[in-house]
């Protein structure tokens, strides 16, 4: 499957340089969360799923590597070019019918926790606690505060590698913690719209609920710094935070990446971080752990063009 991870090959087709809307060379820090990132070779950003199709195919035809970002709120950019075809999902549909919101890959979570709140749909209040795309999320099968996407997801509307729009059951996903076949077995697939069940509450009791993901998020984690959340994941039985903490690696700095003195787990910019120094930090988060409690660290942020070492 094209990755531009793996295999880079010169992206020299006619079609896309004059596809409407493909721009070259373009910076990402202005498309990235943590305000960090080199350049996409081509990038394409889209407002509305209708081309998609017929290019996943395309590029899939030509064997041209592409990757699609929503917010890149768990994504580190860390080459300084990337290359292939980079396409950002803006799209923003929602509709609601009496026990279901399906709401399209560009719509953030908290955004959709909000507007189910004001409706009266119970079930995504965790989501005001997941700072990144419906796509993403579903990509990594997101969570925050004793909720996971795979819990309320009920499809997924994705198109395949020949272009194909596919209808997914959940259980078809392969959802497990921070994981789905999105990631494995269907890579290259674009997850464009999903599907989620609800219940049906008062909007004041469901707005209530949400407040409290809300206000637990300020009280542990540092949401007005820049960050990509968790760094890696949590090890069976045990927290990645309390780990890297109890190594008294809160507060360290490499250039301006530190790990954050409110949670061990995000490591924030504090203004002018590179790619480099979030990778050097990570090296020395997993090295410290390794050697004091013997248990290795797997990221949970996605870098793109690099691969975070020890
Ligand atoms: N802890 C420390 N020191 C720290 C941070 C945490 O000792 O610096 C301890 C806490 O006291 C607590 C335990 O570690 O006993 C767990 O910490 P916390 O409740 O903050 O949750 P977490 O396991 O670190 C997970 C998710 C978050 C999600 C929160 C809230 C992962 C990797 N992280 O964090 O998800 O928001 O629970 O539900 O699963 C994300 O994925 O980006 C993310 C932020």
């Amino acid at each position: 499957m094209p990755d531009p991870r793996e295999n880079p090959r010169p992206l020299s087709i006619d079609w896309l340089v004059s596809y409407s809307g493909v721009r070259e060379h373009e910076p990402l820090p202005p498309h990235s969360w943590y305000g960090i990132g080199g350049r996409a070779r081509y990038f394409l950003e889209l407002p509305d799923d209708g081309p998609l199709p017929e290019l996943i195919g395309r590029l899939n035809t030509d064997a041209q590597p592409y990757l699609v970002i929503g917010a890149a709120t768990n994504t580190l950019f860390a080459a300084d070019e990337i290359p292939g075809l980079m396409i950002k999902l803006v799209t923003r549909r929602l509709s609601m019918d009496r026990d279901a919101i399906t709401v399209s890959a560009g719509h953030l979570m908290p955004t959709l926790a909000a507007e189910a709140a004001r409706a009266g749909r119970a079930g995504l209040e965790f989501a005001a606690g997941v700072p990144g795309t419906v796509g993403g999320s579903v990509f990594g099968n997101a969570g925050a505060f004793g909720g996971e996407v795979k819990d309320r997801l009920s499809s997924v509307e994705a198109i395949d590698p020949h272009g194909r729009r596919q209808s997914l059951a959940a259980g078809d996903c392969a959802f497990a913690y921070r994981q789905s076949a999105f990631k494995t077995t269907k890579a290259g697939w674009v997850v464009v719209s999903a599907t989620f069940r609800t219940d049906n509450e008062t909007p004041q009791a469901v707005r209530a609920r949400l407040l409290e993901v809300q206000k637990h998020r300020r009280a542990t984690q540092p949401i007005e710094q820049r960050s990509l959340g968790s760094t890696f994941k949590n090890p069976p039985g045990d927290s990645a935070g309390r780990l890297i903490d109890a190594s008294g690696l809160k507060g360290m700095r490499i250039g301006d990446a530190q790990i954050s003195p409110k949670h061990a787990n995000f490591i924030v910019n504090l203004g002018g971080a590179t790619a480099d120094d979030v990778l050097a930090l990570m090296a020395e988060m997993r090295n410290r752990v390794f050697e004091r409690f013997g248990i290795e660290l797997e990221p949970e942020i996605r870098v793109i063009g690099r691969t975070p070492g020890r």
